[in-house]
């Protein structure tokens, strides 16, 4: 298993080329189940979870071309077709390993009227339940069936009539099942309170793309009017947000400057206004974002929220870099309970938090030293490396299939803006 070896210290400058956006990806490669003809996505990154989630596809009948590449160049270009689907059944063992499979359910019932998946197993930031998913379908007019840790989900004949829901919690992953569910539906359906993120509206667009109807796009009020078919299309992944936050962290902890290509300001605005109150100049310039940290880090309370809020996914990496600013932060997080797994982590290179349920007391320290750490999820993880840049001596991450999930060549681009950190086989 391969470790990552930083020695911190390094101040970051240049530019890092921002990929595409690993959730958004996950729920534009099930939209090929909703039409026979091909689907090209452009700018794919290449990641283990694209890679799962391709592999997954095959299981349904669903062929994956990959366009020819030079090694050098980030992303691809991925042909996905399903002329028919051979199977409607996702099995366990794919399952599992990908949270994210749940998003075939809501096209496969539309375009199959019925689809069997596993249900996804615990996951280590919270119980994540799916019950939002099936009521959506539900009031669809689905009958949705649980058996021996599968949900089997129906149509009526002729297809599902399309209906009304209002989501009592705002739900990324139940939106794009229930937007995919729709768009095929016979009748005109209504979401309310739906999760608006940029990954929500990039779906929304591949969907129009492909001749569905949709008003509302960008709010949380989505009328979805159900069409006979949808066509192939050719579309372009947005950039990852969370990928370009992140790396404006690594930047900030340095005390560096960086420019994020190709990343969007507006889809990032919570997290760059949290950089700002921090003491980050951010701006926005030609083709992307640069951030630029000067002077020292401010501490700040920052909350999580659905979109336009502060991401979830955001919380551990401008968790790591406030362990460095002056003065004590407040974190409060409001999305996944028991999302503070990197805390201890964190400990062991000299931070000082307090947790107590969903908030978090970083007491900012003068210095943080490099240590030998692990962590039980992606983001997580990043707030290691994070940390690591910007501590003395030597730190080794463990366990970086999590950063391989979703951080694309990860140490070529921390290398390329001068970061001393080297991937090693651990034999
Ligand atoms: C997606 C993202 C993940 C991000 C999260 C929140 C993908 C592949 N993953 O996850 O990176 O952290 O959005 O921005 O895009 N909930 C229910 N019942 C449900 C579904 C969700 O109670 O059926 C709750 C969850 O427990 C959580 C909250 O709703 O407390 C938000 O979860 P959700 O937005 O669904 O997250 P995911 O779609 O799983």
């Amino acid at each position: 298993m391969d470790k990552i070896v930083i020695r911190g210290g390094n101040r970051l400058s240049g530019t890092i080329p921002i990929s595409g956006a690993k959730n958004s990806a996950l729920t534009l490669i099930p939209c090929a189940l909703l039409t026979e003809e091909p689907l090209t996505l452009r700018n794919l990154p290449r990641l283990a979870d694209i890679d799962g989630f391709q592999h997954l596809m095959t299981q349904f009948g669903v062929s994956a071309s990959i366009a020819g590449h030079r090694p050098e160049d980030f992303g691809r270009v991925v042909t996905f077709q399903a002329p028919r689907l051979t199977s409607t059944v996702a099995p366990y063992d794919l399952v599992r390993k990908m949270r994210a499979s749940i998003l075939v359910l809501g096209p496969m019932l539309a375009r199959a009227g019925e689809a069997t998946v596993s249900l996804p197993g615990g996951c280590a930031i919270g119980n994540r339940p799916i019950d939002l998913h099936l009521k959506a379908l539900e009031a669809f007019g689905a009958e949705i069936e649980l058996a021996a840790g599968y949900v089997r989900a129906v149509a009526p004949d002729g297809g599902l009539p399309g209906g009304d829901f209002d989501f009592p919690v705002v739900s990324v992953g139940a939106t794009e099942n229930a937007l995919m569910a729709a768009v095929l539906a016979n009748g005109t359906s209504r979401l309310f309170n739906a999760a608006r993120e940029p990954e929500i509206v990039d779906l929304c667009n591949l969907l129009v793309a492909m001749g569905a109807q949709i008003e509302g796009i960008g709010t949380s009020d989505l009328t979805i009017h159900g069409v006979n078919r949808l066509t192939g299309a050719t579309y372009k992944v947005m950039p990852d947000r969370i990928e370009a936050g992140s790396y404006a962290c690594a930047a900030a902890i340095t005390g560096g400057e960086v420019t994020l290509a190709g990343a969007v300001a507006r889809d990032m605005s919570a997290t760059l206004h949290a950089l700002q109150a921090i003491g980050v100049t951010c701006e926005e310039v030609a083709g992307g974002v640069r951030v630029a940290a000067n002077g020292p880090l401010k501490a700040v309370n920052l909350s999580t929220a659905p979109y336009p809020g502060l991401a979830t996914d955001m919380q551990a990496q401008l968790m790591a870099l406030l362990c460095r600013a002056e003065g004590t932060s407040v974190l409060n997080e409001t999305i996944f309970e028991n999302r503070y797994m990197h805390v201890p982590e964190l400990a062991r290179m000299g931070a000082h938090i307090e947790t107590a349920g969903r908030t978090a007391i970083v007491h900012g320290v003068e210095r943080l030293t490099g240590a030998e750490v692990m962590a039980t999820d992606l983001r997580a993880s990043m707030s290691l490396i994070i940390a690591a840049l910007a501590a003395e001596g030597e730190s080794v991450v463990r366990r970086i299939y999590h950063l391989d999930r979703g951080y694309e060549r990860l140490e070529e681009k921390l290398a390329l803006v001068g970061a001393d950190i080297e991937r090693v086989s651990d034999e």
